[in-house]
């Protein structure tokens, strides 16, 4: 797997890049990086944005910066880009991020994801460099950082190695083992605590006996 960022702020994913799973999926040979499209503008003092036509309120990320930091980086036209990775916009009203789409993305050689900010991108942007539009919500955030290090930590978990425990994916919310289904909730110790008790099949060694309460459990949680 390999994964380009296209941001204003490379700087905001030097905490994400230290993440435990992060580094295990980088070990195990995925590749992550962060390209700051400002070093490619062909406009003067760093611009990256301008007014939007029609007026209103903020700037629009222009078409010209993003072609020239994609064919820099790339070494060619970004028309081209979508039929070689998958280049997605992140954008609240793009497609919604569910366990399905995280799989399809784990499942793709390579990523591209370009992190908007302000009013967001010139949609031809969008028309011509992308294959997808991604939200992670319908709800509006400053800019596509957080979006993108969602999006890459729940594909990069994906990968093999990347977690400790490869069988904590395996049976966790709306995994194939779960059929789809939200999980069953966990308890530890204490098993009493203020009087809040675990249930007692948990501590009951019966084998068969929890696996059908977690799978009651999970399929209420499910309704
Ligand atoms: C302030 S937002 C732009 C909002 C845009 N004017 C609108 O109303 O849809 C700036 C950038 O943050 C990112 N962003 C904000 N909310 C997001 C979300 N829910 N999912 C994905 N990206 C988001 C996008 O990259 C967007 O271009």
């Amino acid at each position: 797997m390999d994964i380009d960022v296209f941001t204003l702020f490379p700087e905001w994913f030097a905490w994400f890049r230290e993440q435990r799973h992060v580094r295990n999926a980088l070990a195990e040979g995925a590749r992550l990086r962060f390209l700051d499209f400002r070093e490619h503008t062909p406009l003067s003092g760093g611009q990256v944005d301008d007014t939007p036509f029609g007026g209103g309120a903020g700037m629009v990320l222009r078409v010209d910066v993003m072609d020239s930091a994609l064919r820099a980086h790339y070494g060619l036209d970004p028309v081209e880009l979508p039929r070689r990775r998958r280049v997605i916009a992140l954008t609240p009203a793009g497609r919604p991020l569910d366990e399905e789409y995280v799989r399809e993305l784990a499942a793709e050689p390579a990523l591209t994801l370009l992190c908007g900010r302000y009013e967001g991108f010139d949609e031809r942007i969008v028309e011509h460099f992308c294959s997808d539009t991604l939200s992670i919500g319908r709800y509006v955030l400053a800019g596509g950082e957080l979006a993108a290090m969602v999006v890459c930590d729940a594909v990069l978990r994906k990968l093999p190695g990347a977690l400790g425990d490869a069988s904590s994916a395996v049976e966790e919310s709306f995994s194939a083992a779960l059929e789809g289904r939200p999980e069953y909730p966990h308890y530890t110790r204490p098993a009493e605590y203020r009087g809040w008790s675990v249930p007692e099949v948990l501590l009951s060694g019966h084998h068969e006996r929890i696996r059908e309460w977690r799978e009651q459990r999970s399929r209420e949680r499910g309704e």
